[in-house]
């Protein structure tokens, strides 16, 4: 079969019947007159007395290949299940990252026993804890069921015997920074093995079409310390975070071949293991305040699925001198967006945003916010705070915004308004350019959810109401004693 020609034409060509070069490919040689033989002659090189290659893995047509190895097995767990597309497929490899203790391996043992309760073998293959420490975390979630096989050490040789000798539905390996691979020189942890592991383990895999679960440590910034490198070796990579001091954990498919990525699942950490959250709403603003200034509710996207995040803002009088600008204070929230938003709030509506000041803005049930679509509900938090002035309680609001002061359109609203709604919220400001998709929801979706459409901020402040109606006097304001107590200090 031919080399792909390549249009450069200063690159020799060489037939791979004569060894006739050529200074341009041409679809049949000059010389033997033969179709289709030349190739790049740093490809091809033409061997005397060698008959033409012959590829021994002809193309097919797509249509006719099956579909069926490809099909999910459901391992119980149903958020995981949700994020893998049905489950997980025979002979595929999934990398599980994120960062230490933040319940990874509570996770995939939940998996395990839910697929052992199922009747079948499985195995996990701890490199990291010994099998003491495995029981122990098991204790916790209640009893081990039968078929769940267990195997303690580092080395990958043990896990691919053990695989061969066992044969289970499906190994978890815990965790790709303490396997190693017996024939490198280099300790566990480095690029080097956990490149080699990981090339190991795919091939085990695919020889003996068991699905493979692996963890893998992020360290603070993200960073997969090591496994990252290896993303492009695994089938499926699943993000697993949160924020620890916190229950809510979000799992999401970074990249999925079996599927579309972009899905989330939620979980809550509580003592007896991981507990799925079908509904993260009373979770997520269980415990919010009404009636408080800075507190906006926003219809934020994971993935393509809609949560409900509370944005709180605060003020605190400055501490940098005459003329220093607000710089907010994040948790949650990206700090030069927010950054941004004091700008957009100081230059382009009434706001009156003191200089020198400083605001904290968060994003409450330790989530991390990074989408556009929170803008509006920031800068309102922050107008909210700077006026005293609460936004309604029963109000959703999202929206990217411009350095114009104009609100920008961001997607699915349909499905931002749809959370709102089913939660009890009664209004919503929205861009005025998604109004379309957003009458569209309001209609089908039970009466009771008005929704307005703004185009600037200024419009969307005077609709919540943050430009008029009654003001808390700043000392009932819950917290304020307290930032300005320590800026006092
Ligand atoms: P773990 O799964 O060991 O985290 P990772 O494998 O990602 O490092 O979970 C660690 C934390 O989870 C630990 O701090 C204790 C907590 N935890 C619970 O709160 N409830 C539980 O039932 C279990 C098993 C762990
Ligand atoms: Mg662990």
């Amino acid at each position: 079969m031919a080399t792909t020609p390549r249009a450069r034409s200063d690159v020799p060509y060489v037939c791979t019947a004569c060894g006739t070069t050529s200074l341009r490919w041409v679809g049949r040689c000059g010389n033997c007159g033969e179709w289709n033989t030349l190739g790049p002659a740093s490809v091809r090189v033409h061997r005397p007395g060698r008959a033409p290659a012959v590829d021994p893995t002809p193309a097919v047509e797509l249509r006719d290949v099956s579909t069926e190895g490809a099909r999910p097995l459901p391992t119980g767990v149903s958020e995981l299940d949700r994020v893998m597309g049905g489950g997980v497929v025979g002979g595929s490899v999934t990398l599980l990252f994120g960062p230490p203790g933040i319940g990874k391996s509570t996770l995939l043992f939940q998996v395990l026993s839910s697929v052992a309760a199922g009747g079948v073998d499985v195995m996990l293959a701890s490199a990291e804890e010994s099998l003491t420490q495995v029981s122990g975390r098991a204790a916790r979630m209640g009893p081990v069921p039968r078929h769940l096989l267990a195997l303690e050490g580092p080395d990958v040789e043990a896990i691919e015997a053990a695989v061969g000798r066992h044969r289970p539905a499906l190994v978890v390996v815990d965790s790709l920074q303490s396997v190693s691979d017996p024939d490198l020189a280099q300790p566990a942890g480095s690029l080097a093995q956990v490149r080699a592991c990981v090339e190991r383990l795919t091939r085990l895999a695919k020889s003996s079409g068991v699905p493979l679960l692996l963890v893998g440590h992020v360290t603070k910034d993200g960073d997969l310390a090591g496994p990252r490198a290896v993303e492009h070796l695994v089938d499926t990579v699943l993000s697993f975070d949160g924020d620890r001091h916190h229950a809510l954990r979000v799992l999401t498919s970074v990249k999925h071949r079996f599927g579309p990525t972009g899905e989330v699942g939620i979980f809550e950490m509580r003592d007896d293991g991981l507990r799925a959250v079908p509904d993260p709403g009373p979770l997520m603003l269980g415990d919010r305040m009404a009636g408080v200034p800075g507190s906006v509710v926003v219809p934020v996207l994971q993935g393509r699925r809609p949560l409900l995040v509370e944005v709180q803002a605060l003020l605190g009088p400055g501490t940098g001198g005459a003329g220093v600008a607000s710089r907010p204070h994040t948790l949650g929230i990206d700090a030069a967006r927010a950054n941004l938003l004091v700008a957009v709030l100081a230059c382009r509506t009434a706001v009156d945003v003191p200089v020198p000041a400083e605001f904290f803005v968060a994003a409450v049930g330790g989530i991390t916010v990074s989408e556009p679509a929170a803008d509006l509900a920031v800068a309102l938090a922050m107008a909210s705070v700077v006026g005293q002035r609460p936004v309604p309680a029963d109000l959703v609001v999202f929206g990217e915004l411009g350095l114009a002061g104009e609100v920008r359109s961001v997607p699915g609203a349909d499905r931002r308004l749809a959370e709102a709604h089913r939660a009890g919220f009664t209004r919503a400001l929205v861009p005025a350019s998604a109004l379309g998709d957003a009458t569209a929801t309001a209609a089908a979706a039970p009466a009771g959810l008005v929704v307005h459409g703004v185009r600037t901020l200024a419009e969307a402040l005077e609709l919540a109401g943050t430009e008029g109606g009654p003001q808390i006097r700043p000392g009932t304001m819950p917290g304020w004693s307290t930032v300005r107590a320590a800026a006092n200090r």
